[in-house]
Formats: structure tokens, C-alpha cells, sequence
């Protein structure tokens, strides 16, 4: 039984069963999960459970045998394995192909979203997968303990533990933005309702910005009678964790080949997942608008963007990551020359080659059309020495903290994000120190740890609020 349970779709580690039938944990290296990970160790005198969903074979063979994994110290990790076709429903249909493209604006309005039949029987997988959260929640927390949800895929977890466990403090934390009434509306109102209320049914949420915290007051001020309680807790970065990785072997030997490579050219950075959010390819069309309306920049900047591919079973990500490659393939040959490529796409996950790019960045664009935070425009000028501007999207949670010694951006605007990149090559060096500095002030935020405690705070019995009465 724990005092403290974390909960989240993907864990912060994935299980494999070794050779003599142990388990082997393997952890996730960069992101949220870390540091989370390590605030919750430093978290003395309780005892502390991470439950997630299984989304590997080894997960799910561990599952089966019941096994409980050891995290860090003093904190467990255990695995829901629910069937496949609610999983699939939950996760698939309705937290990556609906719920994701809702709080991100992502619909095009014109086909998607349309909410037939496999949709509203997905809509139940999704009930029943937070059913089955609860239900592992309720048996493992201890009486009066805390518990911790995490994001879209667990909306309802809150309402369906109300009923099970009233004794338990809880609070709700969505890493996505959360947009306001006009936005949730595409949604039926009866769906909409559920979803709100099973949020409200927290004994609190939390959110990264304001902004996200005031679209759910008012989406939930039209459809419950009375208003839940919400907050926002921005989360920062560790500062001394991801300065150990920068100093590490690797990442030297990464950032040595990276030099070898820019051979003096400027250097403008981004990393990714490969993610319709991110936009991606405006960024890359606006890098070829200043190709274009300015040719003195032709050979002497180089466009490096390392993007790692994420939910490539949604035929959305496929062609987004196609039409990615083509537009990089199409302007390098309308610009390059033999070696020399104005673009290097490097599609995969290493985290010390991205932090060796932070590390030497002239220029971090950081461009998604809309982001719950966006860790690394906070990652970039804690760890970067070459006094890097940060190109920064007016819609990401980040923008509240660094607007100002950042330069901001349109995200749709692909004319200006040329603009914006041209400024940034071409800005004097006293500016570039000056506006580095600030930044790299700026940049840890609230540090893990702080934020975890905060949000904990928040914590509290749940008082679940009724549906307004509708037409
Ligand atoms: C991003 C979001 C998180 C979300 C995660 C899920 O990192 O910021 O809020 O939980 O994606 O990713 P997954 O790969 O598990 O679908």
C-alpha cells in the first residue's frame, strides 16, 4: 500500500524479462519522465507507487506474472495490462486521434472531427481503460493518501475514484494545452460533459499556463453547475541533471563532430518528435524563404533539426514525417551542393547528440502551433554556449516565461518566421550575450522538484460537481 501514487498512460521505464527470468528495467532518458522520476525519490518518508499502462511485450509479461518493479529508491512501479481492443480504443482512437488534436487545435473542422458509431464505442474503451486505472489506484493507495493523475489519456480517473475511494486526496495534471469553450464544443455535449466532469471530479487541476487553466474553468462553467478548482505550475527544468549529460564522454564527442560538421557555418537547431504540433514543416519553409529572399545566406547557415518519430501507427504521423522528408529532400536540392546541405534531418532519439546541438545552437527555433510547455526552449538556453537566440512560438506554454529576451513568433506565419530567423543570424553580439543571459536566468523555471511539491499541495478530496441541466 502506498501514501503516494503517481499515475500516467506511459510509465517513466519499460520492462524486460531477463535471461534468468529477472526483470531488467530500462528508463526512459529524456523528457518529463526523469525528472519526475527523481523529485519523486527525493520525496522523503512515503511510500511511493508509479502505476502506468503496459506498452511493451516485456511490460506486458511482467504484468502477467504480477511483478512489481523497483524504480528508485522507495518507489514501485506497477503495470495495468488491459486488453487490447480497450487499450487500443483508449489510447489510439481517443487520447492520440481525438483528445490530442482537440487540446492542440489540430482538427481541420471540414471532415475531422466526425463522431460515428467505432468512435463512440472507442468512447467506452476509454471509459473502461480509466476504469481500470481507478480501480488499481483504489487498491493499492492507503487510506487518506495522495494521488497523482497525469493527462488526456486519464480524464476520468478522478470521477470513477470519487465513487470507489472519497477518502483519498487527488489532483489532475494535463502536460497539453486545454482549449477553451469554442474549441471543446466540437465534442458532444454529452462527451464534452463527461469529460469535464470527470476532470472536476479531481480534488484539483493543474495545468502548465494560465491560459490552459482558464479554457477549462470556462468550458467546464458551461456544462457543470459550480466551478471546480484549477491551477497553474509551470514546469522548469533540472539544471544540474541535464549538465551531467552535457559534460558526459558522449556528448562531447558529439558536440566534436557536430563542429567538425558546421565547419564556421551558423547553426540553427530544433529538436522534436515527429509531431503534427510541432509544425515542423512551416519552419522549414520559412528556412527556405530566407534561402530564397536573401541568397547571401545560402551556404553560410545550416538548418539542423533532429526529430524522432512518435506514434507512427497513426496514418496522420506516417504522412506528416513523409511530407517532412520530401519538403527537407526538395529544398536541399534546389540549395545544396554535394556535401554541403542547407538542411540535416536526423531522424532519431539520442538525447546527448541533441544536447551537444544545445550546447552550439546560434539559433533554437521553436515553432509549434500550440504546446502544453515545451521543455526544450527551457533546455536550450540552460545548457548553451554560444550565447543562441531562442525563436520562440507565441503558442507555446514556454512563451509566458521567456518572452522578452526571447524573439517571438507566429507560428503561422511563415514570412515572418523567416523574418525572425534572418533577425537572429544577423544580431549584433552584445544583443545576442545580453538576451543569452536573460534566458539562461530564466530558463530553470520551476525545477522539478519545486514544481512536484506544488502541484502535491494541490491535492485534495474530491467533490465531484453535477451537469447543468440541458436543453
Ligand atoms: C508528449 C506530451 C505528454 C504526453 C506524451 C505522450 O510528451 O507532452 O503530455 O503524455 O506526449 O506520448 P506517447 O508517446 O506516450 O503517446
Amino acid at each position: 500500500m502506498s501514501d503516494l501514487v503517481v499515475v500516467s498512460n506511459r510509465g517513466p521505464a519499460t520492462l524486460r524479462i531477463g535471461e534468468s527470468g529477472e526483470l531488467v528495467v530500462r528508463h526512459a532518458a529524456g523528457g518529463l519522465a526523469p525528472s519526475l522520476l527523481h523529485a519523486l525519490e527525493r520525496l522523503e518518508g512515503r511510500d511511493r507507487l508509479w502505476i502506468a499502462s503496459t506498452m511493451s511485450e516485456g511490460d506486458r509479461e511482467a504484468a502477467r506474472r504480477g511483478l512489481p518493479a523497483e524504480l528508485v529508491g522507495g518507489c514501485a512501479l506497477r503495470l495495468v495490462d488491459v486488453p487490447g481492443e480497450v487499450r487500443d480504443a483508449a489510447y489510439r482512437v481517443i487520447a492520440n486521434g481525438s483528445l490530442w488534436f482537440l487540446t492542440h487545435g489540430l482538427f481541420d473542422r471540414t471532415r475531422r472531427p466526425a463522431f460515428d458509431r467505432h468512435w463512440h464505442r472507442a468512447w467506452e474503451g476509454y471509459r473502461e481503460f480509466n476504469r481500470r486505472f481507478a480501480s488499481e489506484i483504489a487498491e493499492r493507495a492507503n487510506e487518506g493518501g495522495v494521488v497523482m493523475v497525469n493527462d488526456y489519456h486519464l480524464f476520468l480517473v478522478g470521477a470513477f475514484l470519487a465513487e470507489q475511494r472519497p477518502d483519498l486526496k487527488t489532483v489532475h495534471f494535463t502536460h497539453t494545452p486545454f482549449p477553451g469553450p469554442d474549441e471543446l464544443s466540437v465534442l458532444p455535449q454529452a462527451v464534452l460533459t463527461e469529460l469535464l466532469g470527470g476532470l472536476a471530479a479531481h480534488g484539483a487541476a493543474g495545468f502548465h499556463t494560465p491560459r490552459w487553466a482558464d479554457g477549462y474553468l470556462a468550458g467546464a462553467a458551461r456544462v457543470l453547475e459550480g466551478a471546480p478548482l484549477a491551477f497553474a505550475a509551470p514546469l522548469g527544468i533540472d539544471v544540474q541533471a541535464l549538465a551531467a549529460v552535457a559534460e558526459s564522454p558522449e556528448c562531447r564527442a558529439a558536440e566534436e563532430r557536430l563542429l567538425d560538421r558546421l565547419a564556421g557555418r551558423q547553426l540553427i537547431f530544433r529538436a522534436d518528435r515527429i509531431e503534427l504540433s510541432k509544425n515542423l514543416l512551416r519552419g522549414f519553409l520559412a528556412f527556405e524563404e530566407l534561402l530564397e529572399t536573401e541568397p547571401r545566406w545560402r551556404g553560410r547557415v545550416v538548418f539542423v533539426a533532429r526529430a524522432y518519430p512518435s506514434r507512427q501507427d497513426l496514418p496522420e504521423y506516417l504522412a506528416y514525417r513523409n511530407e517532412v522528408e520530401r519538403l527537407v529532400e526538395r529544398i536541399n536540392e534546389r540549395f545544396g551542393s554535394g556535401e554541403n546541405l542547407p538542411i540535416e534531418l536526423e531522424i532519431d532519439d539520442d538525447f546527448p547528440a541533441s544536447l551537444a546541438a544545445l550546447r552550439r545552437y546560434d539559433v533554437l527555433l521553436v515553432n509549434p502551433v500550440r504546446d502544453g510547455m515545451n521543455l526544450v526552449a527551457k533546455e536550450g538556453p540552460a545548457v548553451n554556449r554560444s550565447d543562441g537566440v531562442v525563436a520562440l512560438s507565441r503558442e507555446a506554454g514556454a512563451f509566458g516565461e521567456l518572452a522578452g529576451p526571447a524573439l517571438a513568433l507566429d507560428p503561422f506565419d511563415v514570412s515572418g518566421t523567416a523574418a525572425v530567423l534572418a533577425r537572429a543570424l544577423e544580431m549584433p553580439s552584445d544583443e545576442r550575450a545580453r538576451r543569452a543571459k536573460e534566458l539562461h536566468d530564466r530558463a530553470p523555471g520551476l525545477p522539478p522538484a519545486r514544481w512536484l511539491e506544488q502541484v502535491l499541495a494541490e491535492a485534495r478530496p474530491a467533490s465531484p460537481l453535477p451537469p447543468r441541466a440541458q436543453g
